[in-house]
């Protein structure tokens, strides 16, 4: 009896085919159309079937259909949502850090979300992305060119590798939304500083939360400084309002667009979540219509704060000694 071969990514040869050759992945197609250019990149691996969630744990609508039906919530929160808010985001953001410790190379993203689906039951809680519109598991886990929203598979995490990993909890009726990116071993001086430049960018937005303020100041101070390192903000995806629903209709660009003209009023939560390039900033999608991958295959980070609108400037729900990027 022979053990299963342990999953690795698919490694191009030292030795690249001709462009009319056979691929060196086996397809039979030639490889000027197929992997031609696109060595070292991320591909789809294998996603495991949907994990239960018990039923002691109380779940939103859309957990039992994979439909999200939309209602009109207040953008503004009475102070007994908030309170609950903060539970909210303190547990993603505890789940966040755990989950970036957890992380190792040779495990595979999978081994993530397992490790926090359990986490998150375990406190009480529902994993909010799973079954949101039919995404399929309990956490993002974002590898290098993926910008967001990749989905956990058999892919295995190699050492040199960044991962955002994005936490979302649902508890007491309200969720929590949080990211960060982890750096794994030795991972090269572009890409730590693309890291850095992410968080940077995100306390950036954070700061230009300020009440009788449009939402446009978030998006300009982002890309500003960006642009200072050159880098690119990626446009397709954005912040959201949130509170009872995962997603209201609140829109946080991460660029400037003069048109996103609502004023911050006390009250407000909405998440601050800016996707940052060392490339270009368009994106292609998958055939699986959730992971959303730079265009040039170049690395991308994520960083993610909840915050809340107060009557003098910003609190962040997700932030704090439990927090990966704890404050500033
Ligand atoms: N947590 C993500 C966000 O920040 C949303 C993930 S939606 C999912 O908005 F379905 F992919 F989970
Ligand atoms: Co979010
Ligand atoms: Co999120």
């Amino acid at each position: 009896m022979t053990s299963e071969p342990r999953p690795t990514r698919r490694r191009a040869p030292e030795v690249l085919p001709q462009s009319n050759d056979d691929c060196w992945c086996g397809s039979g197609r030639r490889y000027k159309r197929c992997h031609k250019g696109l060595e070292g990149r991320i591909e789809p691996g294998i996603v495991s079937p949907m994990r239960a969630v018990p039923d002691h744990i109380v779940k939103p609508g859309y957990a039992a259909t994979g439909e999200v039906t939309r209602w009109n919530e207040s953008a503004v929160k009475s102070p007994e949502i908030i309170e609950r808010m903060r539970y909210a985001g303190q547990m993603a953001a505890d789940i966040l850090r755990l989950a970036g410790e957890f992380v190792k190379p040779g495990m595979t993203t999978n081994d993530i979300d397992v490790f926090v689906h359990d986490l998150t039951i375990e406190r009480g809680a529902y994993p909010s992305p799973l079954n949101y519109h039919r995404y399929p598991k309990s956490v993002c886990t974002s590898l290098n060119e993926v910008i967001c929203h990749g989905i956990p598979d058999s892919t295995v995490i190699e050492d040199g590798d960044i991962i955002n990993l994005d936490v979302t909890c649902f508890v007491n009726g309200v969720h929590g939304d949080t990211n960060a990116t982890f750096m794994v071993g030795d991972v090269s001086t572009e890409d730590r500083l693309l890291v850095k430049v992410t968080e940077e960018c995100m306390w950036r937005g954070i700061e230009a939360v300020v009440p009788g303020r449009p939402l446009s100041d978030i998006g300009k101070a982002i890309e500003d400084h960006a642009k200072t390192h050159r880098m690119g903000v990626v446009r397709a995806f954005i912040g959201h309002g949130i509170g009872e629903q995962f997603h209201t209709d609140v829109q946080v660009l991460h660029y400037y667009d003069p048109r996103n003209n609502t004023i911050m009023k006390p009250g407000m939560v909405f998440t601050i979540e800016p996707m940052i390039t060392l490339g270009t900033w368009q994106f292609h999608m998958w055939d699986d219509d959730w992971t959303a991958v730079t265009a040039d295959g170049k690395r991308t980070a994520q960083f993610e704060h909840m915050v809340l609108v107060t009557d003098t400037g910003v609190e962040v729900l997700t932030a704090g000694p439990n927090a990966v990027s704890p404050g500033r």
